[in-house]
């Protein structure tokens, strides 16, 4: 049963607005936050589908549907209210996505772009079709698939989900023959997920880019940046990337290439190695705005938000260009369970130049995403100088 928040509660009437257009979006994080933030700064409303009423996304929208985005009964509620339904994740099972195109409402991504790219074998099979570069990689069905591409790939490999990771949950680094076991055990082998291995990608850099790809397919391309994880989590972004104008050009056009081979509509994240050879090669690709792209809110004309609303909404898209030479983004992680309040914000606002973002989450976690800071600057320095300095002033949980 899907409960209408807004409709229930005698305190939150569902409010009469002007807008022309109306945005469901299924999945209640801080992505859908700051799609929905974009969206009422264009005059639109936005409905968000998820699982629980308190979320960061609710905070911000025109109403909530407590209910699965993971159900066809949750997402045709949603559907039946709004003029475009989006995503904020992956994971939806494509056949209640399908289900909805059947009757009419528009999905974007579609359907059959989350297909493509909601299994991570299946996504680099469709890029490597398309010509494009990704880690040398098999199918495994068992822990002795696993020992023959050792065999042939060489160790390390990472032993991988096919399906519903992120930030880093789904992988497990292989040093050798001894470490299969384990990996297998903790991706959840023997419980029947598919995996699939690939080669250790020695990078000397990571690199990301957003494309925003409009209805009628013409795209827009941010600028190539530098991600840093700790953890195989996103810990740092650098715009520009500080690599040669051949190396991000190459990077750029793998990056539209690949949202291209899975005919992508909206703001779509891609994430690449750069190879000490100089090779570029494609880590994945997300259906969705992507971490790597927060800094576009200040750092480009047009962020990669409201691109996103603008291209499912077949609105024309705006500049990606930078407004400042540099800007640095930095996320701020959860260290521990606890109360997810932040401590430290008068601090942080003190640093001239940094922009705080908080996701409002009640609860945070290890390694759990609750906010970023971005900052500008004239250099990639003086940016990184500011955004560590403001971050570094915020914790989150209790005092004690
Ligand atoms: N083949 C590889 N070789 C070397 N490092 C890798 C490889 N695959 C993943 N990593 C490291 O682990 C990080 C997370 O991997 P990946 O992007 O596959 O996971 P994810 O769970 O989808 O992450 P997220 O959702 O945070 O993007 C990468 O950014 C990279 O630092
Ligand atoms: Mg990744």
């Amino acid at each position: 049963m899907v409960a209408a928040l807004n409709a229930e509660s005698p305190d939150l009437p569902t409010r009469r607005t002007a807008a022309s257009s109306r945005i469901g979006i299924a999945g209640g994080g801080q992505l859908g936050r700051m799609n929905a933030i974009a969206a009422a700064q264009l005059g639109f409303d936005t409905i968000i589908l998820e699982r629980k009423a308190e979320c960061p996304a609710a905070a911000v929208a025109l109403r909530s549907l407590v209910g699965d985005w993971d159900s066809e009964e949750g997402l045709r509620e949603l559907a039946a209210l709004v003029d475009v339904v989006t995503l904020e994740n992956e994971f939806v099972d494509t056949r209640h996505l399908a289900a909805l195109e059947a009757d009419g409402h528009l999905v974007f991504p579609s359907a059959r772009t989350i297909g493509l790219v909601q299994d991570k074998f299946i996504q680099k099979q469709t890029l490597l079709e398309a010509g494009l570069p990704v880690p040398a990689m098999r199918a495994v069905e068992n822990v002795n698939d696993v020992a023959a591409a050792g065999e042939a790939l060489g160790f390390p490999l990472l032993l991988k989900a096919r399906r519903n990771g992120y930030d880093g949950k789904g992988n497990a680094t292989v040093r050798s023959v001894e470490d299969i076991g384990a990996a297998w055990e903790r991706l959840g082998g023997n419980a029947g997920n598919a995996l699939y291995v690939e080669e250790f990608c020695a990078f000397t850099a990571e690199l990301a880019i957003i494309i925003t790809r409009g209805r009628d397919r013409e795209s827009v391309a941010y600028p190539v940046v530098e991600t840093v994880q700790r953890n195989h989590v996103c810990h740092l972004v650098r715009a520009p990337a500080a690599v040669d104008a051949e190396t991000e050009a190459r990077a750029a056009e793998i990056g539209r290439r690949a949202v291209e081979a899975v005919d992508a509509v909206g703001s779509f994240g891609v994430e690449m190695f750069l190879k000490q050879d100089g090779e570029i090669v494609v880590n994945e690709l997300a259906p969705r705005v992507h971490n790597s792209g927060h800094y576009t809110i200040e750092a480009c004309e047009c962020s990669q938000f409201e691109n996103h609303v603008r291209a499912v909404l077949g609105l024309p898209l705006g500049s990606t260009r930078l407004v400042a030479p540099a800007a640095v983004m930095v996320n701020l992680l959860g260290t521990a369970e606890g109360p997810g309040r932040a401590l430290g914000l008068e601090r942080a606002l003190a640093v001239s130049g940094a922009h705080v973002h908080l996701y409002g989450k009640t609860q945070t976690g290890e390694g759990r995403k609750m906010g970023h800071v971005t900052a500008l600057g004239d250099s990639l320095e003086e940016a990184e100088h500011a955004a560590t300095r403001c971050a570094g002033e915020i914790r989150f949980g209790d005092l004690s």
